[in-house]
């Protein structure tokens, strides 16, 4: 069972903001923050009125600082297979087919900075703080760092944060293309709520086709990858927004998509 308290989930407009909330432990992912989590992504994705999430962390030290370190003592492999055996929470915000987007306003470690990595978008307060400290522990990401990190900073920047543990801050992760803002910690949840409703403003179906796109290109060879876009564009033009948004700009008005 998901607990309530340890992730937050409140719907701000057309966003459901879900919060982390453990700050007292740096919003680390312990087993009740894993289940919570995939529990709020699972409700953003059933709510119609949700069109983006915004994930963030309590507290204005830490975004997420890692898995739960406590939870490792004494773990077997076993016991460490069968916690990720019913499906990884690091891979939820990639799979939700509505757009993503991290607000880290502290420490982005490890697990949290996994996390963000499957975010579509992230933006950072200049209190932020990334790294993938694993070797500290004699482990290496887990998450899907040595994976999604090389794909978004290239392979230089993330293998030496992934070799040295090193922690970098806002400013660094906006160079080497970690984080794509960065703002005064009072003003991140008002940017990101701004992503949020830009993006909400737009057609759900479209917003879900591009999403779809975008993200196989990483994975799919560039014919196939074509391929796809073609047909995703080609099933755009069976849906009711696009009547709409066509005909939104031939009347020269804002377009009202129904989202279907
Ligand atoms: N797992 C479990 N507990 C954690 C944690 C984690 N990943 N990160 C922080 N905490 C706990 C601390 O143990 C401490 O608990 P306590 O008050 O009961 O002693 C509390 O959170 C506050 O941490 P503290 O280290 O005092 O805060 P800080 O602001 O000085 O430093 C960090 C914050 C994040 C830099 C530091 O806690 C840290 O390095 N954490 C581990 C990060 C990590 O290695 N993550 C990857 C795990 S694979």
């Amino acid at each position: 069972m998901a607990d309530e308290n340890v992730v937050l989930y409140e719907v701000r407009g057309r966003a459901a903001v879900v919060t982390v909330n453990r700050p007292d432990k740096r919003n680390a992912l312990n087993q009740q923050v894993r289940a919570g989590l995939t529990a709020a992504f699972k409700r953003a994705k059933d709510d119609a009125a949700v069109r983006c999430v915004v994930l963030t962390g309590a507290g204005d030290k830490a975004f997420i600082a890692g898995a739960d370190i406590s939870e490792f003592e004494g773990r077997t492999p076993v016991d460490q297979w069968r916690s990720m055996s019913e499906g990884p929470v690091f891979d939820a915000p990639e799979r939700c087919p509505k757009p993503v987007i991290a607000a880290v306003n502290g420490f982005c470690l490890g697990g949290g900075m996994e996390i963000s990595l499957a975010c579509d978008i992230r933006i950072a307060s200049t209190a932020a703080k990334f790294g993938q400290p694993e070797v500290n522990l004699g482990i290496i990401p887990g998450g899907g760092g040595t994976q999604r990190l090389p794909r978004t900073v290239g392979l230089g920047p993330a293998l030496r944060l992934i070799l040295t543990g090193d922690m970098i801050d806002a400013a660094e992760a906006l160079r080497i293309g970690l984080v794509s803002e960065v703002t005064e910690p009072a003003q991140l949840m008002t940017r990101a709520l701004a992503i949020a409703e830009t993006i909400a403003s737009k057609s759900p179906v479209a917003v879900a086709a591009a999403k779809e796109a975008t993200r196989a290109a990483l994975s799919l060879p560039l014919d196939d990858g074509l391929r796809m876009e073609r047909s995703l564009f080609a099933l755009c033009f069976a849906s009711e927004d696009k009547v709409e948004g066509v005909k939104a700009f031939l009347e020269k008005r804002p377009a009202e998509f129904p989202g279907r």
